[in-house]
């Protein structure tokens, strides 16, 4: 089935994030991502993969990666590979036009961050372009009971949130994401938060209640 079509069938549900991302990109000359953290989305790297672009799409969720890859088995130009951001990416230097990660560098501390950013930096050709998607300190969780912030990593932690895997997530403020992407040598051009509808499952039929707070934030590789 062709992205289009998983759209029509509510497979895939709307994210303005995701949009967003698309949006900005379709003006542009571009011929290669890499997306992190793909996981059972798919919209993003199935829209480009349909229209010729070559995605390679990471995670480290297996389960979440064959079920998204058994959804677009028939979209061509888009492979799958099991990969740790926090780990050293295989890429030469300069390998992609794109580098787009959403929800995902949010699982990592700061100082994961930091090495990871500098790997996306290097994997980018000179200009291309890096959209980051993570969640922020304003979401509700981080207002949960119990909840904390570890200043030495950068994590807040919401032990009452008893069905979430990890209790830990670096929510992010505009400047602290910002600031991690110029640290790594990205120039800024565009950052956003809103909250967004995000779901609790894999398939993406149950909605979390209340929406997420969000923050987009784009850039160049100078
Ligand atoms: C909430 S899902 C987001 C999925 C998708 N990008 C989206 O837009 O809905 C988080 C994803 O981040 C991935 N992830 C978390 N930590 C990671 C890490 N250290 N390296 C690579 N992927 C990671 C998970 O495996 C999962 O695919």
């Amino acid at each position: 089935m062709t992205v289009f079509e998983l759209s029509q069938m509510e497979i895939f549900k709307y994210s303005p994030t995701e949009q967003h991302a698309i949006d900005f990109l379709e003006g542009l000359s571009f011929e290669t991502i890499k997306s992190i953290g793909i996981s059972t989305a798919g919209y993003f790297e199935g829209y480009w993969s349909g229209r010729g672009k070559k995605v390679v799409a990471t995670t480290l969720d297996k389960k979440g990666m064959e079920y998204t890859k058994n959804l677009l088995k028939e979209v061509e130009n888009l492979t799958f590979q099991i990969e740790d951001v926090t780990q050293s990416m295989p890429e030469e230097n300069g390998t992609y036009d794109v580098v787009y990660s959403r929800l995902c560098l949010h699982y990592i501390s700061d100082i994961e961050l930091k090495k990871a950013l500098s790997e996306c930096y290097r994997i980018l050709k000179k200009s291309g372009h890096i959209i980051v998607i993570v969640k922020s300190l304003n979401d509700w969780t981080a207002k949960t009971e119990g909840a904390y912030y570890e200043p030495e990593t950068g994590y807040t932690y919401t032990p009452s949130i008893k069905r979430y895997s990890k209790i830990s997530r670096r929510l992010h403020s505009i400047q602290s994401i910002t600031e991690a992407l110029s640290n790594a040598g990205f120039k800024v051009q565009y950052s956003n938060e809103f909250t967004e509808t995000i779901y609790e499952d894999y398939e993406r039929t149950v909605i979390e209640i209340p929406d997420a707070t969000v923050i987009e934030v784009y850039g160049t590789k100078s």
